[in-house]
């Protein structure tokens, strides 16, 4: 007995350390083998799917080692529903079937007695044991331990299995969901494509606004799962433009008062076509709304100020300007890049977050200058603009200006 019990504790152990499920099961049954010192046996799984027992640890079992045994769900069932070790000889019902339908193979290794292992009324699997070393029979006495050494088996096979499944559950789920997040940004894409379309003079704005957001807030050391929700947020921003008429967006002249404020209406629709979608990142309708606002508080459709700003607008506003002055429109050329470096030094602190402005002016920097691996800036604008080298010292010192925090105490006294 205290044999057994010594066995059991230690079978306790081997169960709870998942590590190797098959060390597990190898370790489990050559504790209950010896035991008893019964010298041949297995332990075979059942395989419901397949219809079959399959052998998953054995010893002294020769060659007969990887063997597989036909069983269909009836007869697991009726298997099942026999509960305790059943010796060959005096099997009957089910386990004699089952032994009968196996006799050249279970013959050919010598087994003398079987236990089918149950959990939950389930056939999980069953062990196979073969003669003692010392050659006697198995005795009534045996038969309790057997039993209890075995249950433990079966509840580590079953553990094992469900521990497989809720991985495979949680697997399948994150390929939903990743399936779900690439359809949700192919849609955006395709919104963005959509929205760039109707506005027939800033072909390709969208994306690129999202880009530059991306950018600016990987500078700015934001998490990944961030930088793409401002990654969309950038491609979405203008959503609002496609409740605008068509004659006002692809007016050829500086909008009239009228225009201006036909336009005007679009970060408010945006953020009404956006807010009722579940997005898979946070702040994406905020962000559309608020792209034209100012940190001055002079900016629309509500006025914030500073603070109230969600930080991610303040990132798609300076893109938005970025690409606004880098582009042909129908009343002006796109701008010198020394004069947009200027535009936004002049608008620092009241239209524009100096620490947003920083970080373009950083990551233009790196670009120019060949710190940073990726050209995507410089690639973005194009070959509209060449020579960006000479620009290395305007940003140096727009940098080190905002670093100063002189433009930000400039900004608020006025
Ligand atoms: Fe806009």
């Amino acid at each position: 007995m205290i044999h057994t019990f010594a066995a059991l504790a230690d079978l306790g152990q081997e169960i709870a350390n998942t590590g190797d499920f098959e060390e597990m099961l190898r370790a489990s049954f050559h504790l209950l083998l010896g035991s008893l010192a019964i010298r041949r046996g297995a332990v075979a799984e059942y395989d419901r799917e397949r219809g079959q027992i399959r052998f998953v640890a054995a010893r002294g079992l020769g060659q007969s080692q990887n063997i597989a045994l036909p069983l269909d769900h009836d007869h697991a069932r009726e298997l099942a529903s026999l509960g305790s070790s059943l010796s060959l000889e005096d099997a009957t019902g089910e386990a004699q079937r089952f032994l009968e339908d196996n006799k050249t193979l279970l013959a050919s290794v010598e087994i003398d007695l079987l236990v089918p292992l149950v959990v939950r009324e389930r056939l999980i699997g069953v062990v196979l044991l073969g003669e003692k070393a010392s050659a006697e029979k198995f005795i009534e006495e045996d038969l309790p331990v057997i039993s209890a050494l075995s249950r433990h088996i079966g509840v580590g096979i079953h553990s094992h299995r469900l521990l497989e499944e809720v991985e495979s559950k949680a697997d399948e789920n994150r390929q939903l969901y990743d399936g779900l997040r690439t359809i949700y940004k192919e849609t955006v894409r395709a919104f963005a494509a959509a929205i760039d379309i109707k506005d027939r003079y800033t072909q390709g704005h969208s994306v690129r606004v999202g880009k530059y957001s991306e950018i600016i807030a990987r500078e700015m050391g934001w998490p990944d799962e961030q930088v793409e929700g401002i990654t969309i947020a950038g491609y979405l921003h203008d959503i609002g433009k496609l409740i605008v008429d068509l004659s006002v967006i692809n007016s050829p002249e500086r909008f009239s008062a009228k225009e201006s404020k036909e336009m005007s209406k679009h970060p408010a629709a945006g953020y009404e076509i956006l807010a009722p979608i579940s997005h898979p990142y946070a702040d994406i309708p905020l962000m559309a709304r608020y792209h034209h606002e100012r940190i001055d508080g002079n900016g629309y459709p509500d006025g914030l100020k500073g603070d109230q700003i969600p930080p991610g607008a303040k990132i798609v506003t300076l893109a938005d300007s970025f690409d606004a002055m880098t582009t042909d429109r129908p009343y002006r050329k796109k701008l010198p890049l020394e004069d947009v470096f200027e535009d936004f030094r002049a608008n620092t602190g009241t239209q524009f977050e100096p620490a947003v402005v920083c970080a373009f002016c950083r990551a233009f920097l790196k670009e120019i200058e060949g710190t940073s691996k990726e050209k995507r800036l410089i690639r973005l604008l194009g070959k509209n603009y060449d020579n960006v080298e000479s620009l290395s010292p305007l940003l140096s010192q727009l940098i080190s200006d905002l670093d100063g925090g002189a433009m930000v105490a400039t900004a608020t006294t006025h």
